[in-house]
């Protein structure tokens, strides 16, 4: 087959390596790809927001299928698109993905599944916000409805806090995506990454992993996409995959199909696992980033396989199959990250580290300068991955690889997986 990945991060990466790995896969290009997936396959300089291109792109090199990474082409619609014009895709259709680009959406449809969730208010002006701050107390966490990159969440741990949140939030800052806040609960408990692949009906859970958002170790800090993870999570135990199937997932995937909006692709649930059992934080309609980092490199099956499973409906004979190693990533950010990072700064020695035994070093945002020397680009920009027997023997293995590489410019964080060891 020959593949078209959408994408240009760390989990794009792991993707296109996973993908080229494929005994079905003839050809794979990434668009628009980084210096990593560069390795992988054929990058292209196309710009995805212009869903002509991509199509045009993708009937000129005869592309079988398209697999699209990040959320924000998603929501746009480009499966839709795709498929509009006689192209196969992966990844749910702009309206599936609302429960990525709405929050609001997403707890309606948990009212209606019976979803366990934070209790929460939806609002579209200041006063009623505040209003219903007040009544409910601190802490308490205030969302933009639509999509933020991450900026979108305060979670508040006073009243005034709060309530200078709602004003920032609709203050316009945020764009159209903060029209409308969502008000909740504040759920007290350990967080989850669960990632299901949903072909409309069914749901098969991948392997658990568990992101540590924070910037600064002991989880101090302002929210980032995510400094580190690891799989398995040890709190997703084979007892609480099977209650977060059916308590969450089903339900879900079923509610879904219901409104005639079935969803088809990665389901990511964000998790809280309280004293009450596991409650849905927020939905994600992709792999998670740095998540992927960990997952890939356990996935023993063709994840090609388990794609086209999930685009025709044949999930229900899938059971893929994991390492029993376990796998932790360290994601090395530019200084700056998560406010406006340093970019330009050269990075070396990153082939000596992804040479170690049991490591892989995953590009996200890296760029190569005109005289071949890698530099960064963005915010995050390596994952560095090692697996072991033990979460704590990857934890050394990863270390040991993200020492050897040569990068003032950059930090990371020192206890990623702390939690687990
Ligand atoms: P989200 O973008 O919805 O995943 O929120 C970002 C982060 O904010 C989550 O990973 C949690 O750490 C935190 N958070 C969001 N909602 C809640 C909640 N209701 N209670 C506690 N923490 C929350
Ligand atoms: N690591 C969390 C996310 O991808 O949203």
């Amino acid at each position: 087959m020959r593949l078209l990945l959408i994408g240009s991060g760390g989990r794009e990466h792991a993707l296109a390596l996973k993908l080229s790995q494929s005994v079905q896969c003839n050809a794979l290009f990434i668009a628009p790809g980084n210096p990593g997936t560069a390795q992988c396959g054929t990058n292209v300089a196309l710009d995805v927001s212009r869903h002509d291109d991509v199509i045009a792109f993708c009937k000129s090199e005869q592309i079988d299928l398209v697999i699209i990474g990040p959320e924000a082409p998603l929501v746009a619609g480009l499966v839709d698109d795709l498929e509009a014009a006689g192209l196969k895709a992966f990844g749910p259709t702009k309206a599936a993905a609302q429960l990525e680009g709405s929050k609001a959406f997403t707890k309606e449809l948990c009212d209606d599944a019976h979803v366990p969730t934070a209790a929460y208010k939806r609002v579209t002006d200041a006063q009623a916000a505040k209003d219903y701050i007040r009544q409910q107390g601190a802490p308490i966490v205030v969302k933009a409805d639509g999509l933020a990159a991450g900026k979108g969440v305060v979670v508040a741990e006073t009243i005034e806090q709060a309530e200078a949140a709602v004003d920032m939030m609709f203050g316009g800052s945020l764009g159209e995506a903060g029209a409308e806040l969502v008000i909740e609960e504040c759920l007290i408990g350990e967080e989850a990454s669960f990632f299901a692949l949903v072909d409309g009906t069914h749901a098969l859970a991948l392997a658990s992993a568990q992101d540590h958002k924070r910037v600064g170790d002991g989880d101090t800090g302002p929210n980032t996409g995510g400094m580190g993870a690891y799989s398995p999570a040890p709190i997703v135990d084979d007892a609480m995959t099977a209650r977060v199937m059916r308590e969450i997932i089903l339900p879900t995937v079923e509610a879904m199909k219901r409104r005639g909006t079935p969803f088809r692709g990665v389901l990511f649930a964000g998790l809280m696992i309280t004293k009450d059992g596991p409650k849905l934080i927020e939905y994600n309609t992709r792999f998670g980033d740095p998540e992927c980092e960990v997952l890939m490199p356990r996935l023993e099956s063709d994840l090609l396989d388990l794609i086209l499973a999930t685009i025709e409906g044949r999930l229900d004979h899938e059971t893929p199959s994991w390492s029993r190693e376990a796998a932790l990533t360290v994601v090395m950010a530019a200084k700056g990250y998560p406010g406006t990072p340093e970019t330009g700064s050269e990075i070396r020695n990153v082939e000596n580290a992804a040479s170690m035994n049991h490591v892989t070093v995953y590009h996200a945002g890296t760029a190569r300068r005109d005289d071949g020397a890698l530099v960064a680009k963005g915010g995050r920009v390596l994952a560095v991955t090692a697996q072991g027997a033990t979460i704590a023997d990857a934890q050394t293995c990863a270390y040991d690889a993200v020492r050897s590489i040569d990068w003032p410019g950059g930090f990371y964080r020192k206890d990623i997986g702390w939690r687990a060891i």
